[in-house]
């Protein structure tokens, strides 16, 4: 059994949680993830390490409450159990020195993209990032990513408006200065949605653009096909070639979309009848 240390709401329905299991946190790399088990008749579902200390042998993540495994999350305090918690997954992301790197991070990638940038920072690169969010009630995780980057802009939706275009809009001001503030690297941790349009953006100026994948997985070990994606024409498997991927390189973004939404509508209801 692995017990909950810690657990924080982080924004309405975003929790970040802490689980005590030494030995993921000890061989965790930035853009790695977990897979858990709420309890014996649970469903498997990954989450992106958000943090982790190995001398306290504990491993974080953030969630949003979108569906059943989440909602049940949701309930659990800091001395409960999870029954199975396995990791890490997944290649680490490619840290190097690039230069200027822009990350563009939304949901539950405002912290699950924190280990990559860390790890970037250290190799000096500057970092700028662009955060989206709804409305600033759930903006979370300004001040951490603040210590990551050497500057960091709020993209704010305004009512009415996607929220991808905010994001999109600030972008396409960075593109335009691109010559004389050249950007070297492109991280995209999010909506798919986001990572899609993201990465048309930045294919003119053949910017490398990685994107962070998260479809259905089951197993996580690249044995059930589940997250299976079409790379440059060929299959590959989310849990163990990415969740790190180059986005110029995806090009299954409609099934990968399709796949994506298969258990939407359940989530949806599961989630007006059972969350608190
Ligand atoms: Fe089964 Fe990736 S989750 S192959």
């Amino acid at each position: 059994m692995f017990p909950i240390v810690a657990h924080e709401e982080l924004a309405p329905k975003v929790h970040r949680m802490s689980v005590k299991a030494p030995i993921v946190a000890e061989k965790s790399k930035p853009g790695q993830f977990v897979i858990l088990i709420v309890d014996e008749k649970g469903e498997r579902v990954p989450f992106t390490i958000s943090g982790w200390d190995a001398s306290k042998g504990t491993v974080d993540f953030v969630y949003i409450e979108v569906g059943k495994t989440t909602c049940r999350l949701g309930s659990l305090k800091p001395g409960d159990q999870l029954a199975h918690f396995v990791g890490p997954l997944g290649k680490p992301a490619e840290i190097d020195h690039y230069g200027h790197v822009l990350a563009v991070a939304s949901g539950y990638g405002a912290s699950a993209i924190l280990p990559v940038l860390k790890a970037l920072k250290e190799k000096e690169n500057r970092i700028t990032t662009i955060l989206q969010a709804p409305d600033r009630e759930r903006a979370f995780g300004c001040a951490e990513l603040e210590e990551v980057s050497d500057r960091l802009v709020l993209a704010i939706g305004t009512p009415g408006e996607d929220m991808t275009v905010s994001a999109t809009r600030l972008l396409r001001k960075l593109l335009a200065n691109h010559p004389q503030n050249p950007i070297h690297r492109v991280i995209v941790m999010g909506s798919l949605c986001l990572m899609r349009v993201i990465s048309e953006m930045t294919r003119p100026y053949a910017i490398k653009t990685m994107v962070h994948l998260t479809p259905l997985m089951v197993d996580g070990t690249g044995m059930c096909g589940a997250c299976r994606l079409s790379v440059k024409g060929n299959n590959r498997f989310a849990c163990v070639h990415g969740p790190e991927f180059d986005g110029h390189e995806v090009d299954g973004w409609d099934v990968l979309m399709a796949r994506r939404c298969t258990y939407a509508d359940e989530s949806v209801l599961q989630q007006s009848f059972q969350c608190r």
